[in-house]
């Protein structure tokens, strides 16, 4: 039995997906059984490093996801428009789906599983969250016996690399920014990264499948690294901390409930840069890797860790749901009958997502001020009136004339301490807060 596929891209993760199926020796059987049958590109005359018949290229890939020879259709070519139409348009001709594109599932998917699952076929996207490692699959499958309470992870390579850089070399922002552009880490336009919007996408997508309820992409609090300065990376350490870019996925306490183990159906869906004490699991996790940390009852803490980007391993991805897909429809002697519970995405409800001003966090914050008497005093007590309870607040040195003062909180309720750092802005002794981070 052969299966078709319909390759939509061949850029970076295309390539490495047909290196895999062009050689199958050493590999599971089943790719034996996998053929590329059509390419979709947008430029013919672009020279490609993996022989294929130049006859199966075409430029119209209308004519591949609607071609009744094709299985499966690979979308890798990233962007919305037009890879969700021609993803939509290959499930309305019986195509099964295997997609690299975070961006085009955190936002439609619940249009593309609703066509799938009406249409009976498969939508898999273990390439989409944080290339190489095997995270979707767990989370559907062998992790979902467990109540799951947290997925934490630093699912963005470009940010990792480089906060790492500043943290190791005393490097600028904008200095190892250049690099990881030169490096071909981060894209030509890196907003998506740096901005963090990468990272909301795949932690919307981990969080669906954790909590088993759609996620709104625009309920996803975000924020990216761009202020994240050389001064609060020293002072993290000087504290014990490291800063990561975390993608944090939760169920939200219910303050009635008695124990950890009565939650209800609310998450905290958030991306922000966070200080992480320097002994947590994800606090070594450096350079472009990835890790995904996944708390449940009674699994407790597992962590998922590897390459998150870049061909190899992001076509490790792609071939695996391939692969499963051929799995399955060869056990069904080619034709898929029922969905398999374990593969498809057949929830269906929208989880109710917490605004960020009701998050219970602690908090680090650096503040430019006069260097007079009481400066301290005001800050504390304003603090004190807005319910915000301080672990730690000391004048570390001297910045332009004025003074630095940094404080870490006791948990607060985020919309308190906003309200606090406010009033405090508009001190005549307060020249500036430049830095206020979240700590875990
Ligand atoms: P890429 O290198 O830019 O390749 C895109 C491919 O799609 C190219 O072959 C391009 O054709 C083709 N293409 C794009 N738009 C097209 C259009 N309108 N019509 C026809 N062909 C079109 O992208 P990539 O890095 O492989 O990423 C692909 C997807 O994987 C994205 O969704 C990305 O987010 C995801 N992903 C990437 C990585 C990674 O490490 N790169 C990791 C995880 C997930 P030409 O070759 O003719 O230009
Ligand atoms: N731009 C992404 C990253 C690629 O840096 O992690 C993988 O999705």
């Amino acid at each position: 039995m052969t299966f078709k596929i319909g390759l939509l891209g061949l850029g970076t993760v295309g390539t490495g997906t047909a290196e895999i199926l062009l050689s199958p020796a050493m590999r599971h059987p089943l790719l034996q059984e996998v053929e590329i049958a059509r390419v979709g590109v947008r430029s013919l005359d672009k020279p490609r490093s993996v022989a294929l018949p130049s006859q199966i290229y075409t430029t119209d890939l209308d004519a591949i996801v609607t071609d009744p020879a094709i299985d499966v259709v690979v979308e890798v070519m990233g962007g919305i428009e037009p890879a969700r139409s021609l993803i939509l348009k290959a499930i309305a001709h019986g195509k099964h789906i295997v997609t690299a594109n975070k961006a085009v599932i955190s936002r439609h998917g619940s249009e593309i599983f609703d066509a799938a699952n009406a249409a009976g076929v498969y939508v898999m996207l273990e390439a989409a969250v944080a290339g190489g490692i095997p995270v979707i699959q767990p989370l559907k499958q062998s992790l979902s016996v467990n109540h799951i309470y947290q997925v934490m992870g630093i699912v963005n390579g470009t940010t990792n690399y480089i906060l790492t850089r500043m943290q190791t070399e005393g490097a600028d922002f904008d200095a190892v920014l250049a690099d990881a552009q030169r490096l071909g880490y981060a894209e030509a336009d890196p907003s998506a990264d740096v901005d963090g919007q990468d990272a909301a996408d795949k932690i919307a997508i981990l969080a669906a499948l954790a909590f088993g309820g759609r996620v709104k992409i625009d309920e996803v609090y975000c924020e990216g690294i761009r202020h994240i300065s050389q001064a609060d990376i020293a002072y993290a350490d000087r504290l014990g901390f490291v800063i990561k870019l975390l993608a944090i996925a939760r169920r939200d306490s219910d303050p009635s409930a008695q124990s950890t183990h009565d939650r209800v159906d609310q998450l905290q869906v958030r991306v922000h840069p966070t200080l992480l004490p320097k002994h947590h699991p994800l606090a070594n996790v450096n350079d472009v890797y990835n890790a995904i940390l996944v708390e449940g009852d009674p699994i407790g803490q597992v962590m998922l860790f590897g390459r998150g980007a870049g061909k190899g391993p992001t076509a490790s991805a792609v071939v695996s749901d391939i692969q499963n897909i051929v799995a399955i429809l060869k056990a069904n002697g080619g034709a898929s009958t029922t969905l398999h519970p374990l593969f498809a995405c057949i929830h269906e409800h929208y989880c109710t997502v917490s605004p960020i001003e009701s998050l219970v966090t602690r908090f680090y914050a650096r503040f430019l001020t006069r260097d007079m008497p009481g400066v301290i005093g005001r800050i504390g007590t304003c603090f004190g009136n807005h319910n915000v309870s301080l672990e730690s607040i000391v004048q570390i040195g001297f910045q332009d004339g004025l003074a630095e003062i940094v404080l870490v909180t006791h948990d607060v309720r985020e919309g308190d301490f906003r309200a606090a750092l406010e009033q405090i802005q508009s001190y005549d002794e307060v020249a500036e807060i430049p830095s206020v981070l979240r700590v875990v």
